[in-house]
């Protein structure tokens, strides 16, 4: 079985994975920076680059101690080539550079949203293309149809905010810390969702875009009337409302790819995939419609190295490799 070694530097987490095969994992190494970020309300770039630098080739050493392999062990080298920051990428695609070269082993380049979505096949170890996907990431809102391991058709996608994205910033107007995703998730929970009527955007009728500044401006406008009118704000009726606003569009129009395309899975994955209320709400409807919901677990949701090492192995084992001028692609789209 193919031993891939992974590198995923694409934002805010220098991490490194051991994998045997596209499913089991062997270590999976994760450095967040996020309590470094955290005191700038988002990602600072440059900070990102410089501390994936000082950190990662102690991040590869632990996953291969980890995994109990040594360099000589590894077949094949992943990396994520975009999208992603520039500089933050470079640091992941120069070491996995060096380190191919110096085994002379061959090296893919991995779109970090295929990623995302590989997750799922760490964690279900029976889930097979094809599958409808809602990619929901702090940078990107993809509904996709998930044709083989490695062919995508990109049917629908975030016309401004990705959702995550909305999420970070209605919780920055709230005064909550950075990444705002999961302290909504949980506000949410002692909230009524129904408190406040936030609009749901579905554009067009047939449209599977989506858009979420809209929305993101709607509440910030809840809050500036309340502060004027120096009326109480609820905080957890804000999160719920915001949250439900955001969650039944994407589920709705997940719902209604997987119907058009007869698929009988919906696939989630991503950073908002871990959102409670989005996984309940999919399994919901999901049960109601006969459609099978599934998604990574939470630690496997955010950015981490294993998901680029299955994609790696699924593009290898078809002859997808790169080669070393193999260059970051900050803006890199999904392939079909
Ligand atoms: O996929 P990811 O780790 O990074 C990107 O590729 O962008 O996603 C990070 C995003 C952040 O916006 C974060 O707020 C959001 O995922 N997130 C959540 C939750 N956990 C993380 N959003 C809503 N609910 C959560 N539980
Ligand atoms: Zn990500």
């Amino acid at each position: 079985m193919t031993i891939t070694l992974a590198i995923e530097t694409s934002c805010d987490e220098t991490s490194c994975a051991v994998l045997r095969g596209g499913r089991e994992v062997l270590s999976n190494i994760i450095s967040s920076q996020i309590e470094i970020h955290r005191e700038y309300g988002g990602v600072v770039p440059e900070v990102a680059s410089r501390k994936h630098i000082e950190n990662i080739n102690m991040i590869i050493q632990q996953a291969l101690d980890e995994a109990n392999i040594g360099f000589n062990d590894i077949d094949l080298v992943g990396v994520t080539q975009g999208p992603g920051l520039v500089g933050a990428l470079l640091v992941g695609i120069s070491s996995a550079k060096g380190i191919a070269y110096a085994l002379d082993k061959p090296i893919v380049g991995v779109n970090h949203i295929e990623g995302h979505v590989c997750a799922n096949y760490i964690v279900h170890k029976d889930l097979e293309p094809p599958f409808t996907c809602l990619v929901v990431s702090g940078g990107h809102t993809y509904l996709v149809q998930v044709k083989s391991y490695t062919e995508y058709e990109l049917v629908g996608r975030t016309r401004d905010d990705a959702a995550g994205e909305a999420f970070d910033k209605v919780a920055r107007a709230l005064g909550l810390s950075y990444p705002g995703g999961p302290l909504i998730d949980k506000l949410a929970k002692e909230g009524d969702k129904d408190a406040i009527e936030f609009p749901r955007v579905y554009l067009e009728q047939d449209s599977y875009d989506f858009s979420f500044s809209g929305l993101k401006t709607a509440v910030l406008n809840y809050l500036n009337q309340k502060k004027q009118k120096d009326e109480k704000i609820i905080i957890e009726d804000v999160a719920a409302s915001f949250q439900h606003s955001v969650i039944e569009v994407l589920v709705e129009k997940s719902i209604r790819l997987a119907k058009e395309r007869k698929s009988d899975k919906i696939v989630m994955a991503g950073g908002v995939a871990a959102n409670e209320g989005l996984r309940n709400l999919m399994m919901d409807r999901g049960k109601e419609e006969g459609i099978k919901v599934l998604y990574p677990s939470k630690i496997l949701c955010t950015d981490n190295g294993a998901m680029i090492g299955s994609a790696a192995y699924f593009h290898y084992i078809k002859g997808h490799v790169s080669d070393l001028h193999l260059n970051v692609e900050p803006n890199l789209e999904l392939k079909g």
